[in-house]
């Protein structure tokens, strides 16, 4: 690409980084610089900076920096080229001619690929290819899928795709572009995909543009290989599938993490179904999403890393106007295995129970008011706030609430916190009834004596509040409390506020950290809770403690003021000269 320097730094010149950013991010001034919320990441407070005397930027929360011509690849997926153009475009500048140089390439290597995806394909219809129609037989795919996807087999050969493309008239440097091969330390070039299961990656208009392999066994390699970047191929802005998606014509597309998810579930007859390519999702790619569908299912797998991804595609989709919902998979690891588990027919239910029963309760609701009346707007949220309070799980909620707040205007945190007051007349409501309960049966009365080991007293209280410290820290410890505790055994109001809710969430795999508890607990509770994670900052809570704390509440009586918040500490500070004690 030659483009002249002194082009470039005229271009740099007539657009000032500052102008050109704060057309996206709407920055403050702070000292010689300015600051605003990163539009490459999600967040509160903000850490990207633009800095005029050197026309850069910086973001300290995820590294994204460089000058303003990276500002305008990054935020329109251009290409170098395109965002010269761009800004060119926008001075009045006479455009730059492309040098026919880069044009040739990016033909090559599309002409390239194409051979490549056929080469591979026709590997696997061969003698050679035996092993990988057995692995993907294997794994239940029939022929027709085959073909649609036009998978393939990379022959466990160091230069049978090189020879190849070098038969064809293709040379080194330009196959090495193309990511097919690498160069080794003799300068001779060699193949980068051997003995692989191969997924074209395929762009809208058909092309090629990029490959994953996987290997078959559990030896020779990361389990996928996938091409990196080439002029024709940036990985965080592909998608797998998207070219079938896009002609299934269908308004939702499914988004998964794996290759396997989308052909099984294309199979299965999701033919909406797209995956990133290995990475987590960006910015641009739920762009392009939302370029083509108005809402999108969220279908990542269900273990712990599956789920803090969700996190982040949600807050990413957040920014899009897009309706996003979340499949909780149960039972299986991902839609590929939940589909060959269950069938495809219980994965449609799934996917059609994604979250529906509030989706339909919020419709029907947002019916009976016209929101454009600011009066009935605010009925409208308090009702809605009723039906949401329910939602334990807090990316779910967050993702109602973003689509509450951008129909009616009103910000996300207001409806936060009048989440917050329904939650508390909630609880105070069945806390009432389950205090007359008691009272009524007389066992309130009864609560009456200390537990007391060599003369100390260690009220309910405080093992309360051990108990839940320790589950938040230390999540396993809940296989050994499960069959020990209900919220019923916890006598005080917060601490089985806060047990309840760490039931709910656990039991649906979500790891609750001390901030997922918070979130989803009143104000009060929460600080006392963080009180007591600071009070027990440097102590290990082991089995042992736990035992001890579950049998003081199960077993011991304990007088009502003991119990009082003022005189915990003290039973802190008491309880750990105990331990001391006994060492
Ligand atoms: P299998 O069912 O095990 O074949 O894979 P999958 O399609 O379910 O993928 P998985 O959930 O294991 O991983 C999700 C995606 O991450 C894959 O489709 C790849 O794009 C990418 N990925 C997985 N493993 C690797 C790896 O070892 N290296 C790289 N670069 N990417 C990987
Ligand atoms: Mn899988």
């Amino acid at each position: 690409m030659a483009i002249p320097p002194s082009y470039i730094q005229e271009l740099v010149a007539r657009n000032d980084i500052y102008d050109v950013v704060s057309r996206y991010v709407s920055l403050q001034r702070a000292g010689r610089l300015y600051k605003g919320l990163c539009p490459f990441h999600s967040e509160r407070s903000p850490s990207f900076m633009v800095y005029p005397e050197t026309q850069s930027y910086y973001c300290f929360g995820c590294g994204a920096g460089g000058d303003v011509v990276k500002f305008t690849m990054e935020m329109n997926s251009l290409t170098y080229i395109e965002a010269i153009r761009f800004l060119a475009q926008s001075c009045g500048m006479p455009m730059p001619d492309e040098d026919d140089g880069m044009a040739k390439l990016k033909s090559r290597i599309f002409q390239m690929n194409k051979l490549a995806a056929r080469y591979f394909h026709n590997n696997l219809n061969s003698e050679d290819g035996k092993n990988a129609r057995k692995y993907l037989r294997d794994r239940q795919l029939t022929d027709k899928t085959i073909v649609n996807f036009g998978l393939g087999y990379a022959s466990n050969s160091w230069n049978g795709l090189t020879d190849y493309l070098h038969r064809q008239g293709f040379q080194d440097d330009e196959i090495v572009k193309a990511y097919l091969a690498a160069r080794g330390k003799n300068g001779n070039i060699y193949d980068i995909f051997r003995d692989r299961v191969m997924f074209p990656i395929i762009d809208l208009r058909g092309n090629v543009i990029a490959f994953g392999g996987r290997r078959m066994g559990d030896e020779g390699g990361p389990k996928y290989l996938n091409s990196g970047d080439t002029p024709v191929f940036k990985k965080s802005n592909g998608l797998f599938a998207l070219n079938l998606a896009k002609k299934s014509g269908k308004d939702t597309f499914i988004l998964a993490e794996g290759y396997m998810d989308v052909i099984s579930m294309h199979q299965a007859g999701f033919n909406n179904a797209v995956a990133t390519l290995g990475t987590a999702l960006t910015s641009q790619q739920a762009k392009l999403i939302g370029d083509y569908a108005k809402k999108v299912i969220i279908s990542y797998d269900s273990d712990e890393a599956g789920q803090k991804a969700t996190r982040r595609a949600v807050e990413i989709f957040n920014k899009e106007d897009l309706t996003v919902q979340i499949l909780q998979i149960s039972g299986a690891k991902d839609p590929d295995e939940y589909i060959k588990k269950y069938g495809a027919q219980r994965f449609e239910m799934l996917l059609e129970g994604a979250n529906n029963a509030i989706d339909f309760s919020l419709a029907k609701l947002k019916n009976q008011y016209d929101i454009s009346n600011a009066d009935e707007r605010v009925e409208y949220l308090t009702k809605a706030c009723d039906i949401l309070v329910d939602i334990n799980n807090p990316i779910q909620l967050d993702v109602y609430c973003t689509r509450l707040s951008k129909e009616t205007g009103i910000g996300i945190e207001s409806l936060k916190t009048q989440l917050r007051r329904t939650r508390k007349r909630r609880y105070r409501k069945q806390e009432n009834k389950k205090e007359k309960e008691i009272l009524r049966s007389g066992i309130g009365r009864n609560i009456k004596i200390d537990y007391r080991e060599k003369g100390n007293t260690v009220p309910k209280a405080f093992a309360q509040q051990e108990i839940i410290c320790a589950l938040v820290r230390d999540n396993s410890f809940y296989n050994y409390v499960k069959d020990k505790l209900t919220p019923d055994n916890f006598t005080d109001g917060d601490m089985r506020r806060a047990y309840t809710v760490f039931v709910n969430l656990i039991e649906q795999n979500i790891p609750v950290d001390y901030s997922t508890l918070a979130y989803n607990l009143d104000g009060g509770v929460a600080n006392t809770l963080a009180r007591i994670f600071a009070n027990n900052a440097d102590i290990i809570l082991t089995q042992k403690d736990l035992q001890m704390h579950i049998e003081n509440l199960l077993t011991a009586k304990l007088s009502r003021s003991e119990a009082s918040e003022k005189s915990l500490d003290e039973i802190a500070e008491r309880l750990k000269l105990m331990r001391e004690k006994k060492k």
